[in-house]
């Protein structure tokens, strides 16, 4: 393992915020996590994170910040139709991505492009069209904080829902996700629901591939989120907010342009983008920290925005959307 003391999070988090922490310590080797607990880590403030491209740090971190670089992509079992694949938290979720393509494993295909660590991917269920890691998520392998005690959570506990988990309510701080377990397709099937991703595939008239259709995904993506080796963000900053069908329909009669997308029963979401751009913060900038002109769910960082900053700005934002619709949008971003 390496530790680091008074060490910059900078090139820990995707939003480019330099925030400090007292102690940083990098995971290389799943045998070294015992050692964490044996030297009372979890006795003080402790944070663990993974890629850094989910959160925002709004002041220095005056603890321990855990990282898992583990690797390993292993087969653990296969049959006719499916295969079983363990992956090390620490494996870039891009590289599992590029695997499976490259192994004709069907499944995660549209979410290529995502940035962060496999071992994030539970905890807010990450998903882009129309597809959600808990479709292919069979276990959750860790342990449990402050005991050390390892466990295996099958899918059915994992509680997934929309950006949700149980990672991210009863078990929040609570263990660290060391190896995710995928169960993929062998069987040629793919997802391709969302409007964008079928004209995208359409104007390339091209045959229907994995390869095709990560490569359609990406083209889609990077037309509407900024690359984060460029400008500083976490992707979308707010959860499309699900609200009643009873407020929703007396929302319709003012702003009839309303998008929806299918819920539960008495149940709507909307689209907090649509909100933020009627809102009319859309591509507006506040020194180095701005609502990205072509996703408005997206906040960034031009350059050295600080964490303060970008929180000010988009409590502002909450506060617009707030006004004109009665909604309080929420991040979905973790706010340190
Ligand atoms: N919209 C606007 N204005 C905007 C942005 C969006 O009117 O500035 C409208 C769009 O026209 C569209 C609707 O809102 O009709 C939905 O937009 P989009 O398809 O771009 O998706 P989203 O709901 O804004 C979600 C995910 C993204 C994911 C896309 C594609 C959340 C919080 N975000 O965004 O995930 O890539 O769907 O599936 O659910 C992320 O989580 O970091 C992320 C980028």
């Amino acid at each position: 393992m390496k530790i680091y003391h008074n060490q910059s999070l900078k090139p820990y988090n995707t939003f480019g915020i330099a925030a400090r922490c007292r102690q940083l310590i990098e995971i290389e080797n799943e045998q070294e996590v015992p050692l964490l607990f044996e030297q009372k880590i979890f006795d003080s403030s402790y944070l663990i994170i993974g890629g850094g491209s989910n959160m925002l740090f709004t002041q220095d971190f005056d603890g321990t910040v855990i990282c898992f670089r583990t690797k390993g992509i292993k087969k653990v079992a296969e049959t006719e139709e499916h295969v079983w694949i363990e992956v090390a938290a620490g494996e870039e979720w891009a590289d599992f991505v590029s695997f499976c393509i490259k192994n004709q494993y069907y499944g995660v295909e549209n979410l290529v492009g995502i940035p962060g660590l496999v071992g994030s991917c539970p905890v807010q269920n990450i998903g882009a069209y129309s597809v959600e890691v808990k479709d292919v998520i069979n276990q959750v392998y860790g342990y449990r904080i402050p005991t050390g005690e390892p466990f295996v959570l099958h899918h059915d506990d994992c509680q997934f829902a929309y950006r949700h988990s149980i990672f991210k309510s009863t078990l929040k701080g609570k263990c660290l996700i060391s190896r995710v377990q995928f169960q993929l397709s062998k069987k040629e099937h793919y997802t391709i629901t969302y409007q964008g991703l079928i004209e995208e595939l359409k104007t390339r008239n091209c045959a229907i591939t994995l390869a095709n259709v990560s490569d359609a995904i990406l083209t889609v993506r990077n037309r509407k989120l900024p690359d984060i080796s460029k400008i500083g963000s976490a992707g979308s900053f707010f959860q499309n907010p699900v609200i009643e069908e009873s407020q929703y329909e007396d929302l319709k009669v003012k702003f009839p342009q309303l998008i929806t997308f299918p819920q539960n029963e008495g149940k709507v979401k909307l689209a907090a983008g649509q909100l933020i751009e009627l809102s009319g913060m859309k591509g507006v900038r506040e020194g180095d920290v701005g609502v990205y002109p072509n996703q408005a769910l997206v906040i960034v960082n031009y350059g050295n925005a600080t964490g303060k900053e970008v929180q000010i700005f988009y409590q502002k934002v909450q506060k617009k959307v707030a006004e004109m619709f009665g909604i309080t949008i929420v991040p979905e971003v973790n706010i340190y």
